[in-house]
């Protein structure tokens, strides 16, 4: 049975690259490189290369060294193509919605939900991010900040004082998903959040894995968490419902997502269904806390290994202190004004994220038969943009392998820095995502300082989905007195 199997794939698979050939033969060639097995390709090569920081970067450049900067290889049954970069990223994100568009492989569009913002291309993307855009413009990030401000004042209180070790990503990923759970559904901290927090890391787990759906599989586990994400999701919906029809919402909830979904129509004067409710909020509270919680860690990491970036990091958080002693302010508060004063802590930011971009790089479906550069790629084929090539590429960052926050004094060419991505599907959450990791560092640097248990610690760093050290970047701490 198995060898008649195996034998029809293969006189399947002849058949199909026969007649491609031929099909192909009097235009362009196509992008050299192989597929490699029916549907596997290089499915096991390039997932086992996701699990260390530099192992995509490492897997493509042996690809490039073999076939050149644009080749075609297989990942899950997909013909893929990785371009010269940063062009490549450039023809891939300035042609979304005309020749390419967003695609992920059929097992996410389950894990995800039919409504999801990430996973919408078209018409229906620009309708779903344009009723999103409202909780994400520069007038929310004002309205959130201090709801963010108390909250990694709280956390740094709680969790962190009296401690002499602690693990940093343990701690920076309870402060992140704590910041969107509570301007998502103002879910305030205790075992509720935690248990949903484990979920979404099983269901993470799911977004990477191979989707066999069997009891133990990581797959399978993923559902189950979906499951039980939603149902609680449900719970909130159901509660805040009759709390707006009672007209009784609790102060702190009246600005929060939810309670903005719930009562503001779209475009076409509609409230949007429960589904598209609960598929978004999912979709935001996962994006909303592990890329910048891991951020956060890998800057303490740098932070540690590099005195004068913190000493520098230092100053600016305490000349900004002192301007608000100065003009009578709210020493405890931080405002947009501060967040905007923040420059150098932004620069450490976007250093760690060059280096340990929470997303690599994803893929876009062709729309139609392209040209690329004298090759020819077919429609219905996936076009890869990433961020490996370009972040390490000498060219556009010299000495690509130093931590150095100097660097962004200047700004890199276009299409060169991608860890918040590009094109129509560019973070949504960049502006929160900046404000709260910026708040988080200011309470940080000036109420504690750090060094790391493993001081000699270089990498690999492991990736699992995010980059981390082995210990979780583990410190030893020293709390400060604040004057
Ligand atoms: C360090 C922090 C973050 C990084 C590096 C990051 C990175 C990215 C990247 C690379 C994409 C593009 C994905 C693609 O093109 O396929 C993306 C999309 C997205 N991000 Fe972020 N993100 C961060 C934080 C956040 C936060 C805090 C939120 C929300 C609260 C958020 C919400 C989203 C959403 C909703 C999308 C989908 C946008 C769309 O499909 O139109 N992100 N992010």
């Amino acid at each position: 049975m198995t060898l008649i199997t195996v034998l029809v794939v293969t006189v399947v698979w002849l058949l199909w690259s026969v007649s491609s050939y031929f099909r192909y033969r009097n235009r362009l060639p196509l992008p050299p490189g192989n597929f490699g097995f029916p549907f596997i390709g290089q499915t096991i090569e390039h997932l086992s290369a996701m699990s260390t920081a530099d192992g995509i970067r490492q897997w493509m450049q042996k690809k490039v060294d073999k076939h050149g900067p644009i080749f075609k290889y297989r990942f899950m049954g997909y013909p893929m193509v990785i371009l010269d970069q940063p062009e490549g990223n450039k023809f891939i994100f300035q042609n979304e919605g005309t020749t390419n568009h967003t695609f992920f492989p059929s097992f996410i569009y389950t894990l995800s939900g039919p409504h999801a913002l990430l996973t919408q291309a078209g018409d229906s993307h620009k309708f779903t991010r344009r009723y999103l855009n409202r909780f994400f413009d520069h007038a929310s990030m004002s309205r959130y900040i201090p709801g963010v401000n108390r909250i990694a004042m709280r956390q740094l209180t709680s969790h962190w004082q009296g401690k002499e070790q602690l693990v940093g990503l343990d701690m920076t990923l309870s402060y992140t998903f704590s910041v969107i759970c509570n301007l998502a559904v103002s879910l305030e901290e205790g075992p509720l959040m935690e248990k949903v927090r484990q979920e979404f890391h099983t269901w993470t787990k799911g977004l990477y894995s191979v989707p066999i759906y069997l009891p133990g599989t990581q797959y399978y586990k993923a559902l189950k968490a979906r499951t039980y994400i939603l149902k609680v999701l449900d719970g909130f919906l159901e509660q805040r419902r009759k709390e707006i029809a009672e007209d009784r919402v609790a102060e702190a909830s009246q600005a929060d997502m939810l309670t903005g979904m719930l009562t503001v129509p779209d475009g076409e004067g509609n409230l949007p269904s429960d589904a598209f409710i609960k598929d978004n909020l999912y979709i935001l509270l996962f994006t909303g806390f592990d890329s910048s919680g891991s951020t956060l860690a890998m800057t303490m990491f740098y932070i540690a290994k590099h005195p004068h970036v913190y000493k520098a990091i230092v100053e600016e958080h305490k000349l900004i202190r002192d301007e608000k002693r100065r003009s009578g302010k709210d020493l405890n508060t931080v405002t947009m004004e501060d967040i905007s004063s923040m420059k150098y802590t932004w620069n450490v930011l976007q250093e760690t994220l060059r280096f340990h971009a929470p997303l690599e790089g994803g893929q876009r479906k062709t729309v139609t038969d392209l040209e690329y550069k004298g090759y020819y790629i077919p429609k219905g084929w996936l076009l890869n943009w990433n961020n490996q090539q370009s972040h390490f590429n000498p060219k556009y960052f010299k000495d690509p392998l130093k931590f150095d926050p100097s660097r962004w004094e200047t700004r890199p060419p276009p299409f060169t820095y991608l860890a918040f991505g590009g094109g129509p599907h560019t973070c949504l959450g960049y502006e929160f995502a900046k404000m709260s990791m910026l708040v988080f560092m200011h309470h940080l640097v000036q109420n504690y300082s750090w060094s790391l248990v493993d001081p000699s610690y270089d990498g690999p760093f492991i990736r699992d989905p995010f980059s981390r050290t082995p210990d979780r970047v583990l410190v030893t701490l020293k709390q400060l007195v604040v004057s």
